[in-house]
């Protein structure tokens, strides 16, 4: 199936309270977003389900929660002051700006994408892509600092306060995630390129001996969690090896992994081999060591660094734009979100058949309450049943509970799955074990598993 139009999913988003233009009764600000009381809960089971994979279920990895603004001299030593720049054009008539690399031939020679005038384009020039601000109340060069554009930074610094506390032996990996700034020319295509937004990065510190089979390793893993832990379809997922020409400054070789979005293949996260680029960098130019005693060799070394890293809010635009469907039912349109059942911001809804009937209200709420302890759950009555089972279809509730009349004499209520819209009659007391089971991978709907048993 193509992927859906970028519209689609903008209007879903809008329209269901994921995500909103940010300050937008003052007309917006181009590259942020505001996550809504559905975004919120979706980017947060993204970011539980990356943490609980990459730190909670591993012993080789560790966590670390780093500062935003940190020494403007880490970004002097990483490479960022001199080389974290995008080739910018202008143009002279319309004022428009533009990065070189998109643009199709040398500004000299072809018309200004907006405005159609030719020769107005300037040079391509460097534009440093890092957010400056002040820290302190007196405005002088002194006081310049940067709000971080990558959080890898913050690892590479605390290296070995994390290694000296944590007792972890090469290989390990320290794993962050956390806002980055970049103050992108032309940031767009809704939230997949921001001036704000938040990154998942994981440093892994391997023997230099073992550079290459790590990166083999971690390029072939992070594929595995896209598909298998995100439920993305492998059919829209591929691998991009970088050309030499195209390597960030302190890379040595970075493989993509790329999704098919409606603007075509685009990088959705990025495996770097960074070789010893950052430690190295950061030894120098603190005069602080960061090598360390390798006991297998029995050699001090400075470690070889491989990382994957991606961007959350990438992640919700990829697992949005997978899971919408549309699809007919009866002869009416139903969209669907088929997203895997550990992402869906709400995982049950409760709806009683019924509005006007106070002790069939009671009974939906108290199953509700239930619920509530062991998942997020939601209870609605604003509408007939039809429409109630596509507002949660819509926005990817796995199960919807029909409490009924039969509900007051038999003590059971009708779970509904979303893909397969099968039912099954469920006692009451007996409905949030059930779904929690469902929900853990324990149990299985018409043998179907609809959970995940890696995040909840
Ligand atoms: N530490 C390495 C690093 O930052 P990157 O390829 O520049 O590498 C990693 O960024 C990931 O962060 C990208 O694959 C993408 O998912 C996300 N990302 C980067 N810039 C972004 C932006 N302007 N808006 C949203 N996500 C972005």
């Amino acid at each position: 199936m193509p992927a859906p139009n970028m519209e689609l999913i903008v209007s879903l988003a809008k329209r269901r309270g994921f995500v909103f233009p940010s300050s937008e009764i003052y007309g917006g600000m181009a590259g942020f977003w505001d996550y809504g009381p559905l975004g919120v809960e979706l980017k947060n089971n993204v970011k539980a389900a990356w943490w609980r994979q990459m730190v909670q279920l591993r012993d080789d990895i560790v966590g670390l929660d780093a500062a935003i603004i940190m020494n403007p001299r880490v970004w002097e030593a990483s490479g960022h002051v001199s080389g974290f720049s995008d080739p910018m054009v202008d143009c002279r008539n319309c004022k428009f700006r533009f990065r070189a690399d998109d643009l199709k031939g040398p500004p000299s020679e072809i018309a200004c994408p907006n405005c159609g005038n030719r020769g107005t384009l300037t040079d391509a020039r460097q534009f440093n892509l890092m957010f400056r601000t002040q820290v302190g109340p007196l405005e002088e060069s002194a006081s310049v600092a940067y709000l971080r554009p990558e959080t890898a930074q913050g690892i590479f610094v605390n290296f070995d306060n994390v290694a000296t506390t944590s007792r972890q032996k090469l290989p390990f990996g320290i794993a962050q995630i956390g806002k980055s700034f970049r103050n992108e020319i032309t940031p767009g295509n809704f939230i997949f390129r921001d001036r704000e937004f938040e990154q998942m990065e994981m440093e892994f510190f391997v023997h230099p001996a073992q550079e290459d089979k790590w990166f083999t390793y971690w390029v072939a893993e992070r594929m595995r969690w896209w598909t298998d832990e995100m439920g993305i379809g492998p059919d829209r997922l591929r691998l991009r090896a970088h050309d030499r020409d195209e390597l960030s400054h302190y890379s040595r070789q970075t493989t993509d992994v790329e999704y098919a979005f409606p603007m075509g293949w685009s990088e959705l996260e990025g495996v770097a081999d960074r070789g010893d680029f950052d430690l190295a960098a950061h030894a120098a130019a603190s005069g602080k060591s960061l090598s360390l005693f390798d006991a297998a060799s029995g050699e001090h070394v400075v470690p070889r660094v491989i990382e994957p890293a991606m961007g959350v809010d990438r992640a919700v635009l990829t697992v949005l734009l997978d899971g919408y469907h549309e699809e007919l039912v009866a002869g009416e349109k139903r969209v669907v979100l088929r997203i895997k059942p550990t992402l869906a911001p709400i995982k049950a809804a409760v709806l009683p058949l019924l509005r006007n009937r106070p002790e069939l209200v009671e009974v939906a709420q108290r199953l509700t309450a239930d619920l509530k302890r062991r998942m997020s759950a939601t209870y609605d009555d604003t509408a007939s049943i039809g429409k109630l089972y596509r507002r949660q279809d819509e926005i990817g509730t796995p199960f919807c509970i029909t409490v009924d009349v039969d509900s007051l004499t038999d003590g059971a209520a009708t779970i509904r799955e979303r893909d397969s819209m099968t039912q099954e009659r469920v006692a009451l007391s007996a409905i949030p074990e059930r779904l929690g089971a469902l929900l853990g991978g324990e149990a299985t709907w018409a043998g179907v598993p609809r959970g995940s048993d890696t995040a909840q």
